[in-house]
């Protein structure tokens, strides 16, 4: 009896210890409300002041996210600079480099921050909303966003190197996409970010002249879009990074024409077709041409699941105060 009460002092430590663990190890939507009241003020004012001066940087941030989330969880590691032979970021990974834009961006917000707020909020956070504003500025809906990520002191060039890519089959990508928690409803949700923003010839160019090794161009593919990719893109190496829109329709515009270009033959990359032809996406594409307001709603519900990917909270990680180095 005795050992009993003595021990019930420590079952509620326990408790106590376990449950506000669990309560503080989440984010929370309100997580800076009073450490740092004008961060999400100063994050849309530089986002919105990029895209003002280079139309291209919505879609650049939202791809800059993704690119985070998916090698190491969100944790701001793409943002890590390399430091001669001691340090190895993941900007150099071939699938980065020349290509993900928009480093400077959070830079520079995340320095107008720490005027404000110092040593307060994670580069991660920051990118997560930068994400948010950007496709918002560029016409999406506007989804909110729970905080207090934290930012990694690693980076992983070889997962990096892993990242999707348009070359891959449907069958590979959906599985890259549940190895990080997120379904084959999330890949058609978030390619629609596709909507915006440019692709260099290169990763697309087997479809206009030697498709599958055919030595033709990929029949599926439109004959009017065909004939003008083969016009931007000819088949030599020099035009091997030269820019497309991803949607020639409405190329600055959040919406769902992407998914309107899919349904009429008129996707970029390979892996933006065959999410109209396999029959485990095919209908969504469908709904998501015709329901704009749909794909609108959807695509805030799976960029938040995206944005949870193996984030870091409470005591791991740290606040760097520079996004390029931890502290
Ligand atoms: C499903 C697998 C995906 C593949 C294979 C893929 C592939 C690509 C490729 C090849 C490019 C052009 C890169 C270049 O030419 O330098 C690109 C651009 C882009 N991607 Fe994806 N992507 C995928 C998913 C996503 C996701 C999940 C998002 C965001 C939620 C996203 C957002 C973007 C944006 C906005 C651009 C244009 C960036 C710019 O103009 O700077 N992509 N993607």
């Amino acid at each position: 009896m005795e050992q009993k009460a003595f021990k019930r002092p420590f079952v509620h430590l326990f408790y106590i210890f376990f449950l506000s663990h669990l309560v503080f190890c989440q984010l929370d939507y309100r997580f800076y409300d009073s450490t740092c009241p004008s961060l999400t003020g100063i994050v849309r004012y530089g986002v919105w002041s990029a895209i003002a001066n280079d139309t291209r940087m919505a879609a650049s941030l939202v791809r800059l996210h993704f690119h985070d989330c998916f090698v190491n969880g969100c944790d701001a590691s793409i943002l890590l600079d390399d430091i001669d032979s001691t340090f190895v970021g993941e900007k150099t990974a071939s699938v980065n480099q020349n290509s993900v834009r928009g480093y400077e961006v959070i830079d520079k917000i995340k320095a107008n921050v720490e005027k404000a707020c110092p040593s307060t909020v994670s580069c991660t956070d920051i990118l997560t909303l930068a994400a948010r504003e950007a496709a918002n500025i560029a016409g999406a809906s506007y989804w909110m966003v729970p905080l207090g990520r934290r930012d990694g002191r690693t980076a992983n060039k070889t997962a990096a190197n892993e990242l999707p890519s348009p070359f891959e089959s449907l069958d590979n990508i959906i599985a890259k996409f549940n190895a990080k928690g997120l379904d084959t409803k999330d890949v058609v949700v978030l390619s629609g970010a596709h909507t915006i923003g440019f692709a260099q010839c290169f990763t697309f160019k087997q479809r206009l002249f030697n498709f599958g090794g055919s030595r033709k161009p990929d029949p599926d593919l439109e004959a009017s879009l065909l004939k003008g990719l083969q016009t931007v893109c000819p088949d030599q190496v020099d035009s091997d990074t030269t820019l497309v829109p991803l949607d020639s329709v409405t190329t600055n515009r959040f919406d769902n024409s992407y998914y309107r270009n899919l349904v009429n033959s008129s996707g970029l990359l390979q892996s933006d077709h065959v999410l109209s032809t396999d029959n485990r996406t095919a209908s969504m594409v469908l709904s998501y041409s015709r329901y704009p307001y749909l794909f609108l709603k959807d695509f805030g519900a799976s960029m938040v699941k995206m944005a949870n990917i193996g984030v870091l909270m409470g005591q791991d990680g740290e606040i760097r105060e520079n996004c390029k180095v931890v502290n």
